[in-house]
C-alpha cells in the first residue's frame, strides 16, 4: 500500500523497477481480494457517481480505465443497469479475469474489455463516454495531466469523469504492536513515498504536476469539480480475506522495501509474515484495516 492509498503492493516500485517491470497480471488474485474487500466502499461510490450524473442524466457508456480485474467493472454495470461498461487495461489476463467476473455475476452481456496501454490508448478508438472511472491508474502514467485531458476529451457533453487518486495510506496495527519499535507504519508510509516518487520520476514521459486533482480535473477543461471520500472500516478481529490481503500487502514490502527500511523493522516485518506466529498478521488479534478512498469528479460542460 503506497501512501497514495493504492490497494495492492504491485503498486509499489523500487529502484530499477520500471513501469514496464510490474507483473500486474500476477497480482490477479490480490487485486481481487483487494477490491472485494473494498466493496463495501465500492458501491457507495458508483451510487454517489450517480447522483453527480443527475437524475436526468442516463449513463449509456461508462469506461473503466485501468480497470485492474475488473471488481469496479462489474459494481459500475450492476448500478448503471442500462449501460455498456468498457473496461480498459494494459494487462491481458486481468481483462479475462473482468470477463469472468462480469459473466459469473451476471452483467456479462453489457460488459467489455478492451486492451490499451496509456496514454496512447486513450486516442485509439476508445470512444466517447457518459462516465468514466479510474482508480490508481492515471498515477502510473508519465503525465498525469495528459491523461485527464485526454480522458476529458472523451467524455460526452455533460458527461463525468472520476479519478480515484490520492486518500490516506492505509492504518492495519497499532502504533506499538509489542515488538520491535513503536511507530512502524510511519516508516513503512515515508518509505513507500520515497519510492512513489522515484517510480512515477522513472516512468516514460515523466512530468511533474502539483498533484492537486480537483485544480488538474480542472485544468483538463471540466466543471463542477467536487471530491468525496469513503471509509473501509474493518475492524480487529480481521476475517480470512483481509489477512491474506495484509500479508500479501506487507510480502510485497518486505521485498520491495527491505534496504531502506533499518534491520529492527525488517525483523519486526518477518515476524509479521511468519504465518505460524500467534503475532503473525494472519493470527494477531489486533490487526485491523482502515483505509480511505478519496474520488474527484468533474462534468464536461454541456
Ligand atoms: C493499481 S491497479 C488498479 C486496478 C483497479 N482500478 C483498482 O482500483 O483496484 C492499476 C491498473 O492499471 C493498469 N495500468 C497501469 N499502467 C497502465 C498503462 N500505462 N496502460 C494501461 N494500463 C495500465 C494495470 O494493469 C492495473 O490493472
Amino acid at each position: 500500500m503506497t501512501p497514495h492509498n493504492d490497494s495492492a503492493p504491485a503498486h509499489q516500485h523500487g529502484h530499477g523497477h520500471q513501469h514496464g517491470d510490474l507483473d500486474w497480471e500476477a497480482m490477479a488474485a490480490h487485486l481481487e481480494n483487494s477490491g472485494e474487500l473494498h466493496l463495501p466502499v465500492l458501491g457507495p461510490t458508483a451510487a454517489r457517481l450517480s447522483e453527480l450524473l443527475g437524475p436526468d442524466r442516463r449513463a449509456r457508456r461508462v469506461l473503466d480505465i485501468g480497470s485492474g480485474p475488473g471488481v469496479m467493472t462489474s459494481v459500475l454495470a450492476e448500478t448503471f443497469a442500462d449501460a455498456e461498461v468498457v473496461a480498459v487495461d494494459g494487462a491481458p489476463a486481468l481483462l479475462e479475469h473482468t470477463r469472468g467476473r462480469a459473466e459469473r455475476l451476471g452483467v456479462g452481456a453489457r460488459v467489455g474489455v478492451r486492451h490499451a496501454e496509456l496514454p496512447e490508448g486513450l486516442d485509439d478508438g476508445l470512444g466517447t463516454a457518459d462516465l468514466i472511472w479510474s482508480s490508481k491508474a492515471v498515477h502510473h502514467v508519465g503525465d498525469q495531466q495528459g491523461v485527464l485531458d485526454a480522458l476529458a476529451r472523451l467524455l460526452n457533453p455533460g458527461g463525468l469523469l472520476a479519478v480515484a487518486e490520492g486518500g490516506l495510506p492505509p492504518r492495519f496495527l497499532p502504533r506499538d504492536i509489542g515488538t520491535g519499535r513503536p511507530g512502524l507504519q510511519a516508516r513503512l508510509d515515508a518509505a513507500q513515498e520515497h519510492w512513489f516518487e522515484i517510480m512515477r520520476a522513472e516512468l516514460p514521459g515523466s512530468t511533474t504536476v502539483v498533484e492537486d486533482w480537483p485544480a488538474m480535473l480542472r485544468r483538463a477543461g471540466l466543471t463542477r469539480v467536487h471530491s468525496f471520500t469513503f471509509l473501509l472500516d474493518l475492524p480487529a478481529p480481521l476475517g480470512g480475506p483481509a489477512r491474506t490481503f495484509l500479508h500479501a500487502q506487507l510480502t510485497r514490502l518486505r521485498e520491495m522495501m527491505g534496504e531502506s527500511l533499518d534491520a529492527d523493522d525488517v525483523k519486526t516485518l518477518d515476524l509479521l509474515l511468519d504465518s505460524d506466529a500467534p503475532d503473525g498478521i494472519l493470527h494477531r488479534p489486533d490487526a485491523f484495516l482502515l483505509s480511505a478512498t478519496t474520488v474527484h469528479t468533474g462534468v464536461r460542460p454541456a
